[in-house]
């Protein structure tokens, strides 16, 4: 893929102009580094109103044809996965080009043997294992459209996406390995399928070897794959049809399941993954995100795969069997890139550094950030004891929606600013925006927006194309919104200063308020409730929810309550740090309730509560900072 590299700032400067003097033309060169099977009659349509977005017009493809097929005539057995288990003490495994292909096409043969086609939905709730990468690319080689649901959610939050998207099957595992826990999937999964009609066939991977119930639709992944043979041409799939969808919390209770297109998707993940890591042959690439978030399944699998590189695929968590498990993980492989989140580095740092130094890291090139702001503290801890100040650190801004990173730097190619994910990536055209939705210029701060698509956008909401339209096209016509303010300095570097709507990112997932809150209104004491982020020096923020009771109840034993139920409708992960029982919340005069005051009560930021004598009960602030 040496066609999609800018090593120099010469090289990048040229690809910025052209890709905005020519957008088209310079979107076609990147596709034509790929295999097609049809070339495209026009390369892009779109309009931000309807909104409509198509890229490469009735060109022909199989992602999986990129990812594994081509490598295969040139490097069938350089490893393109490095899978390395929860525990240390069990052996990595090395899965080179033509393993990995023959075992995606077998688990292939296998999904089509239980019914499924082009265009099905099948739902993946697996651990982080070699199989998790198989399945999603099984999927993309018969053309059905995967939707892996983390494996941290809930049976309620899993049973929700499989009926969202109506999966006819559904790949799980019995157990998945988490540091020292044990997640049981299979019993999660049953719990889940007691509410899903459309789920014809469960395929159970054996990973933990744990006790699990077996019901009428539940088959062994072992048993079935001896049933079927590694021969499986590759789905022949149209530019435009859907890759896969995965589902994001939103403001409103329902998650939104973004749906990726495959030719698209196929050439901004490659595209970026080559450019932002500065991939280069032999090198050893390692990102710690989950493959049931869209970073794993950009950077951990298309994008690696798709220009051939050597990708690490970790089970486990930065904490076990202790704190420098990530480090060792780094000279074990000599990786050569490492791309996490800082809410890792920040729970990292406040361990011994001693903990990252008896680690040989002198292979690391590169290191990487994602999923929310990288504050200097962190930013400087990774620079210096991780990078020893040699690696450049690129902050990559982007979304499950954004299919690709749309802001960073390029390693060692553009500079790097602590704190600023800096620069667009070429062909990818951001603006600031003042409340009105005017463009304004210069060193300012603003809401962020984008101008022209790019070939990775999400299409639409699965089933839902008109909340799609409100949600990222709506708020200020003729852009794509997603959410973030940034400021800009002189040099047009950018700054995400955080989410402008009621969503919440906590360890870097992105938590809507809204479905929190539903959860908790659910509880039969509960009337009402508000959840507010607030500043954590590990998570970058944490939940705080404000709750009214019907009745006087037990505060202590209804937080629990409240916990537990959060923790069931949605995941652990989505469990407030803070419940505070309070007699009302701060509301307007016409009702609406004031989250921008309940934030800073919830930060003890009492002295920038501003004018609270219009609300319709001002009197309610004082409660709430007396208990809190
Ligand atoms: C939201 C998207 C990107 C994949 C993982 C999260 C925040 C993401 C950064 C960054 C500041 C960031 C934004 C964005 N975010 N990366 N480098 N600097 N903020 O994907 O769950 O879809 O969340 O994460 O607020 O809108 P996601």
């Amino acid at each position: 893929m040496e066609g999609l590299s800018y090593r120099s700032i010469a090289d990048y400067t040229k690809a910025k102009e052209q890709a905005s003097a020519q957008p088209e033309v310079f979107w076609e060169n990147i596709a034509n580094q790929f295999e097609w099977y049809e070339k495209w009659d026009k390369v892009l349509e779109y309009d931000f109103h309807t909104p409509k977005v198509s890229w490469f017009l009735g060109g022909k493809l199989n992602i999986t044809e990129n990812c594994l097929d081509r490598h295969l005539k040139t490097q069938p057995d350089k490893t393109a996965i490095i899978f390395e288990p929860n525990d240390p003490n069990d052996a990595a495994q090395h899965i080179s080009y033509s393993e990995l292909h023959s075992r995606v096409c077998r688990a292939a043969n296998m999904l089509k043997a239980n019914g499924a086609k082009k265009g099905d939905r099948i739902c993946i709730y697996m651990p982080m294992t070699p199989e998790l990468a198989i399945a999603v690319l099984a999927c993309a080689r018969i053309g059905a459209i995967h939707s892996v649901v983390f494996a941290g959610f809930s049976a309620t939050a899993l049973a929700a996406r499989i009926n969202d998207a109506e999966c006819s099957i559904l790949l799980t595992a019995d157990g998945g390995f988490r540091g020292a826990k044990v997640t049981p999937l299979k019993d999660i999964a049953d719990e889940a399928l007691t509410s899903c009609p459309s789920i014809n066939n469960c395929i159970v991977l054996k990973r933990t070897g744990q006790d699990v119930s077996w019901n009428n639709m539940d088959l062994w992944w072992h048993e079935e794959l001896e049933k079927v043979n590694d021969n499986c041409p590759a789905e022949v799939m149209d530019s435009e049809d859907p890759l896969f969808i995965l589902y994001t919390s939103g403001s409103t209770g329902k998650p939104k399941g973004m749906v990726h297109s495959c030719g698209g998707y196929m050439v901004y993940t490659a595209y970026s993954f080559q450019n932002v890591f500065q991939y280069q042959k032999g090198d050893v690439y390692w990102c710690t995100a989950d493959i049931g978030w869209i970073t794993g399944h950009s950077y951990i699998v298309y994008g690696p795969l798709a220009v051939g590189a050597t990708t690490v695929m970790f089970e486990g968590v930065p904490s076990y069997p202790d704190y420098g498990r990530f480090w060792e993980v780094c000279a074990k492989h000599k990786v050569n890139q490492f791309y996490t989140a800082p809410t890792a580095i920040r729970a990292l740092q406040k361990h011994p550094v001693e903990l990252v130094n008896k680690h040989d890291l002198s292979s690391l090139k590169v290191l990487g950030s994602v999923g929310e702001p990288i504050n200097a503290e962190a930013w400087h801890w990774y620079d210096k004891h991780v990078g020893k100040h040699n690696c450049p650190i690129v902050d990559t801004w982007w979304q499950t929606e954004t299919g690709g990173i749309l802001i960073t730097s390029l390693a060692g190619v553009t500079p790097q600013k602590p704190t600023y994910a800096t620069l667009p990536m070429p062909g990818v055209q951001v603006v600031l925006l003042d409340n009105e939705g005017n463009e304004i210029e210069g060193e300012t701060e603003g809401i962020l927006a984008i101008k022209h698509p790019w070939p990775s956008i999400a299409r639409t909401i699965w089933g839902d194309h008109e909340r799609y339209k409100n949600v990222y096209f709506s708020a200020y016509p003729g852009y794509y919104f997603p959410g973030d303010g940034a400021l800009r300095d002189a040099e047009g570097n950018f700054r995400i200063t955080g989410r402008v709507d009621d969503v919440v990112i906590v360890s870097g997932h992105n938590l809507g308020t809204a479905p929190i809150e539903n959860a908790l209104n659910a509880h039969e004491s509960v009337v009402e409730s508000a959840v507010v982020g607030f500043p954590h020096d590990v998570k970058g923020n944490a939940l705080h929810a404000f709750v009214i009771p019907n009745a006087k109840v037990e505060s202590n034993k209804l937080t629990d309550e409240l916990r537990a139920l959060v923790s069931k409708t949605i995941g652990p992960i989505a469990k407030p740090d803070r419940i505070q029982v309070v007699s009302g919340l701060p509301k307007t005069r016409s009702g609406k309730i004031m989250r921008r005051i309940l934030r800073k009560l919830a930060s003890g930021e009492y002295d920038q509560l501003g004018d609270v004598s219009t609300l319709l009960n001002p009197e309610i602030i004082e409660e709430i900072k007396r208990n809190s």
